[in-house]
């Protein structure tokens, strides 16, 4: 998540500062600048009209690639004043007033080149459709979204990034019909909404799903086969019990974060070598049996070099009905572990 916000940074930096733009581009964005707006001569593709009490969005000059409209009152978004907006790479509407019935057709088909849409704390009650096809990151955090229009993902193959957590979403809008078309989607955030099972048909690409707040109590057994790419899976604050979580349901040989925290949990479960994070906080485990709960088996502890063997680094379990100390084959099984919190 933090690699990612630096990332976006420095490409937004690096193409903005370029000095080549041409003299007329930079004159007539000038030119073109709504009076409401900034448009700082040193920065020739950014508008900004952030924080001004707008209530529409100004026409925008042609050539803007960043446009920032967050923290306004904007309740619609027409197709007229984005019409020439077709080399805007990235919009920020993030707390403004916008409904669905608001969104205009022709206002997101004119965005050809839009990369990064951002939409979060609107009044949206549906994903937004149809999205620009080349769209990468979409955030729609905190609205009241309830509805994937089915197909709406089709063809966006480069979407990479999907914010939907504290919205009003239910099992049924979670599907692999609504999901269809997110052939490169590597994180997907759906905390904070009103699911209460796994959300199925997930892209083979996930690398890092996010379902903390939601109310989910089992996990199927077969639940991750089709997904190997799973390194980050958060499940804080929801019911799972033991009984939800099948032996070997986090058998991923690429995990390296898993949070379990302030579930129903009585037992650790199993787990893979790969994983180097594990939050087990606020459950009700009451022990814990090192030789158990070792990804390797004990005869095979005294062969294994360190990058060979279990990778566990940090391991929290505080909150939970645990007496220290730490048993000694907690430590003998995992010999990198750093950190452990009781
Ligand atoms: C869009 O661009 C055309 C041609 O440059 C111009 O005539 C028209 O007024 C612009 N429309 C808007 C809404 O900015
Ligand atoms: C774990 O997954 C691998 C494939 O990644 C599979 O070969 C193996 O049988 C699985 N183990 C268990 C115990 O399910
Ligand atoms: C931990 O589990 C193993 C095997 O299941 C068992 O032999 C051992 O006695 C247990 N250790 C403790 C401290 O209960």
């Amino acid at each position: 998540m933090e690699l990612f916000l630096v990332f976006s940074t420095l490409l937004f930096v690096s193409s903005v500062s370029s000095q080549d733009v041409p003299y007329e581009v930079s004159l007539a964005q000038l030119q073109a600048c709504p009076k409401e707006c900034r448009c700082p001569p040193s920065l020739p593709h950014a508008v900004y009209c952030d924080n001004r009490g707008l209530k529409r969005i100004p026409i925008i000059p042609p050539h803007t690639w960043y446009l920032y409209l967050q923290n306004n009152l904007i309740e619609v978004l027409p197709e007229q004043a984005l019409r020439n907006a077709t080399e805007l790479r990235w919009l920020n509407l993030n707390r403004n007033k916008i409904t669905s019935e608001g969104v205009e057709e022709g206002a997101m088909k004119a965005m050809s080149s839009l990369l990064h849409l951002y939409m979060e704390d609107n009044q949206l009650t549906s994903v937004p459709a149809p999205l620009p096809a080349g769209l990468e990151q979409l955030r729609l955090s905190r609205n009241r979204i309830s509805k994937i229009p089915p197909g709406v993902f089709s063809g966006m193959d480069h979407l990479s990034l999907l914010d939907l957590q504290s919205n009003k979403l239910e099992d049924e809008s979670v599907t692999e019909q609504s999901l269809k078309g997110l052939s490169g989607l590597v994180q997907l955030n759906l905390a904070k909404n009103n699911l209460r099972n796994m959300p199925g048909g997930l892209p083979v690409t996930t690398t890092q799903l996010f379902l903390d707040n939601n109310a989910i109590e089992k996990i199927p057994a077969d639940y991750f086969k089709g997904l190997p790419n799973v390194a980050f899976l958060r499940l804080n604050y929801n019911k799972l019990i033991d009984g939800g979580l099948p032996k070997n349901v986090f058998n991923l040989s690429n995990i390296l974060d898993l949070q379990l925290a302030h579930n129903q949990l009585t037992e650790v479960p199993q787990f893979p070598t790969s994983l180097e994070h594990l939050h087990l906080n606020n459950n009700k485990i009451k022990s814990v049996n090192g030789t158990d709960i070792c990804p390797v088996p004990a005869s095979e502890l005294d062969g294994i070099f360190d990058e060979s063997g279990p990778r566990l680094r940090y391991l929290r379990l505080d909150g939970n009905e645990i007496k220290p100390p730490i048993p000694r084959d907690v430590m003998v099984c995992f010999r990198l572990l750093r950190s452990i919190v009781i």
